[in-house]
């Protein structure tokens, strides 16, 4: 007797073959004869007049055709099967077309492969172990405040944390910044080589002016390279800077740049573990939350497509360095791919996007051409120039 399938616990995917008309008892002896081939822990077969069922677990590969083929060839009467091997050939086509299953001992395995991962009551577990426990006392306000202090899509010249103390709190949406990585580049304006001391405390200033001007459930993303000669985690530092301003993590995407340039020994040991230099081809993005994960808003300010939404929620981008760097004269300029990716992933249209460390404005640039609207502060005045510029020829 076939047993009868447990189909709570998830076992079996089913398949469903409908038939034009009853099969012959020829063609059922057949398709009892093929379903007994297998164990009713892999598969099981079950006919009616109306249809063949399929609950399928594990499989080989091709196994259900060769099977067909082999047992209807070895029939006496091959003429009588004709409808019971094309019902068979229908199911075979089925289960080719199955594209999600994980390999086990040679099977293709359908179904039940994530029961023994599978977390019962995952949201209480979270609650247990104090999921963000660390920004559990917050004190972040849901209140919203209109822009004012500076003008909505424009770029201002000046000290970031000056001009981000002139807007109030809560007012704007989303912060997508790169800041100087202290590696010693040649800005216009700044000391792009100071002592460490004096570069956090400076970047975590304007990194608090940040987080008291984002919106409740606004986002904060850092793109920053650590230093690895001074072995500082620039990254980590601050990530742990917010995290203590009671940001929520919400994850790292790594920028590969495939960047295959930095030597092999600049500053370790050449094929020996005495100092062995780490190379990296990539830079980090830290994502974080204000106050909550979700961020609200209007179903039409959606500009992401499926098949982007499928490939930038994997947390490693591929995308060159920009190329431009010595037509806008910077140095360390975002490419244009990459500020869409963050943007249309982490905003909606309409919202309002802040970049304290603009350069020559590629945030701002894809920010009004994605329509949002936007801010960038920049010290130096060339910079500001060239962002502006940019805007005008290519804004709209
Ligand atoms: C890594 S670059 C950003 C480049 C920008 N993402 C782009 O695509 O052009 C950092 C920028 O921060 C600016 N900067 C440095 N200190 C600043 C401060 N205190 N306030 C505002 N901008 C500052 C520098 O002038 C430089 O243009």
């Amino acid at each position: 007797m076939v047993p009868t399938p447990d189909l709570q616990n998830d076992r079996y995917r089913v398949i469903v073959v409908p038939l034009a008309a009853p099969l012959s008892p020829e063609g059922s002896a057949l398709i009892g004869r093929i379903g007994a081939g297998f164990s009713p822990q892999d598969l099981l077969l079950s006919l009616t007049d109306t249809s063949l069922t399929c609950h399928l677990h594990a499989l080989s590969p091709n196994l259900l055709r060769d099977r067909i083929q082999m047992i209807s060839a070895a029939s006496p009467r091959p003429g009588s099967l004709a409808g019971a091997v094309a019902v068979l050939g229908g199911l075979a086509d089925a289960v080719d077309r199955q594209t999600s299953y994980t390999i086990h001992d040679g099977k293709r395995v359908y179904a039940g492969f994530t029961a023994e991962r599978k977390v019962i009551g995952r949201s209480e577990k979270v609650q247990r172990r104090g999921g963000c426990y660390y920004a559990g006392d917050h004190q972040f306000s849901r209140e919203e405040n209109r822009l004012s202090g500076v003008p909505v899509d424009s770029i201002v010249c000046g000290d970031s944390e000056e001009v981000l103390s002139r807007l109030p709190d809560n007012c704007v949406d989303l912060v997508l910044t790169s800041p100087p990585y202290n590696f010693g580049l040649s800005y216009h304006e700044g000391d792009d080589g100071r002592h460490w001391d004096a570069y956090f405390s400076k970047l975590f200033s304007i990194l608090d002016q940040c987080v008291r001007v984002l919106k409740f459930g606004g986002r904060c993303l850092v793109n920053i390279q650590p230093l690895f000669s001074d072995n500082i985690p620039t990254h980590h530092l601050i990530s742990q800077h917010l995290l203590l301003r009671r940001m929520i993590w919400k994850g790292e995407i790594l920028w590969e740049k495939n960047n295959y340039n930095c030597k092999y020994t600049a500053w370790g040991s050449w094929k020996s573990p005495s100092a062995p230099y780490l190379k990296y081809t990539w830079e980090f993005i830290e994502v974080f939350s204000k106050g909550d994960l979700k961020k609200t808003g209007p179903k039409e300010g959606i500009d992401i497509t499926a098949d982007e939404f499928k490939a930038w929620v994997v947390a490693r981008w591929s995308i060159g360095p920009e190329r431009q760097m010595k037509r806008y004269n910077h140095p360390a300029m975002f490419p244009e791919e990459l500020v869409e990716r963050a943007l249309k992933l982490f905003s909606y249209q309409g919202d309002l996007v802040l970049d304290p460390f603009n350069g020559v404005g590629t945030t701002t640039l894809v920010a009004r051409r994605l329509q949002r609207r936007f801010i960038g502060v920049d010290l130096s005045p060339e910079y500001c120039a060239t962002a502006r510029e940019r805007l005008s020829n290519r804004g709209t």
